[in-house]
């Protein structure tokens, strides 16, 4: 006997529907690709040359994003993108301002629910270091990816084009999602945290200490690591959270050095990022000054000028506990400064800043 709802619906009838909409929404699920925002703040990706020829001459920040997405139609098949101008700069000019308008943007659009993914076009120079600052702050498990090129579009051979499709291709990717701020450049997937741009002229400019994460071949995302460093959804940092970076600058270490710039920033920073020589060495003629420093409130941050697979040990040839400064580990002089512009904001005392220093 067959029962009838008080529809006159079999039960048949309904297991046949909900088998169809199952199936009609697992297709469709299947066919709708990831939506992916590119926001483009300028760089060599937007540059463009007088000839073929100018492959290291040329003028960055030219090209508009919607010309960046016209001239690579094959994103379409990876994703549903769409674009946003959000600066137009090369980015040495970035500004510590300009990095809080980008983050605060990013952390808006991936609470979004028609956002699953993000890329950012950005100047190589730089690169390194907006990567991090959003590692750091930007509270999402969903893809981000900083993307550059090392030759104007207008060039031959230009890396622009494939770069940018390698990331969307991985911001659209599940299997990128829970892995921290991505870069992708030349083929490689690399992590905000741990790339540094390691050479000024060639496409294959962009390295990590530690190895890339994975690969780019053909639009699809190869991975064979992971980062174990804190970041985005296990960050205590969060950019909503977060109205002014601290001031914090960079003094590099060389032999027969000065004190002139410890002295000059000493009196409008937080902190100070030495780039010492070897395992960020301190000439014994420059302690008096950073001693100085230290008592007046500044802290002293012992980053090296040496870089490239090795990191700064805390109390080995320099006294840290003794000075009372902090270690950057294995950062370099640039990401030292962004994370310690990022910790100054929630803590002056060198202690939690060295446990900082360990985590991120
Ligand atoms: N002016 C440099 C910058 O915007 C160009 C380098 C590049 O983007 O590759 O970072």
């Amino acid at each position: 006997m067959q029962v009838r709802n008080t529809k006159g619906w079999t039960a048949g009838r309904m297991l046949a529907l909900v088998a169809a909409l199952a199936l009609s929404s697992s297709t469709a699920f299947a066919d709708a690709k990831s939506k992916v925002v590119i926001l483009a703040t300028g760089g060599t990706i937007a540059g463009a040359g007088a000839t073929a020829a100018n492959s290291a001459t040329y003028q960055a920040a030219k090209v508009p994003v919607d010309k960046l997405i016209a001239g690579v139609p094959e994103l379409a098949d990876v994703a549903d993108v769409r674009g946003e101008q959000v600066f137009q700069i090369a980015s040495e000019s970035f500004t510590n301002e300009q990095l809080m308008t980008l983050g605060k943007r990013i952390s808006a659009l991936v609470k979004q629910d028609d956002v699953d993914g993000i890329v950012v076009t950005h100047g190589t120079d730089t690169l390194e270091e907006t990567a991090f600052f959003l590692n750091l702050v930007v509270h999402s498990a969903k893809p981000i990816v900083v993307v550059g090129a090392m030759r104007p579009g207008t060039a031959l051979s230009a890396d622009g084009m494939l770069n940018l499709y390698d990331a969307v291709a991985v911001a659209a990717a599940k299997d990128s999602r829970g892995k921290g701020v991505l870069v992708t450049m030349n083929d490689e997937i690399q992590s905000g945290r741990d790339v540094t741009k390691a050479i000024n002229i060639r496409t294959e400019a962009f390295k990590s200490p530690w190895g890339a994460l994975g690969m780019v071949v053909e639009g699809k995302g190869y991975w064979f690591r992971a980062p174990v460093k804190r970041h985005t959804t296990n960050s205590e940092f969060d950019i909503d959270k977060i109205e002014k970076l601290a001031p914090v600058e960079i003094a590099y270490g060389y032999g027969n050095m000065s004190d002139m710039a410890y002295r000059a920033f000493g009196k409008d920073v937080k902190a100070i990022i030495h780039a010492g020589t070897g395992n960020g060495s301190v000439a014994k003629h420059i302690v008096p000054v950073l001693q100085e420093l230290r008592g007046k409130g500044v802290q002293v941050i012992r980053s090296a000028r040496v870089t490239g697979g090795g990191f700064v040990l805390r109390n080995a040839e320099q006294p840290d506990d003794k000075y009372d400064w902090v270690v950057s580990h294995d950062l370099n002089p640039q990401k030292a400064r962004i994370l310690a512009a990022v910790a100054l904001t929630r803590t002056q005392d060198s202690k939690e800043l060295q446990r900082i220093f360990w985590e991120y």
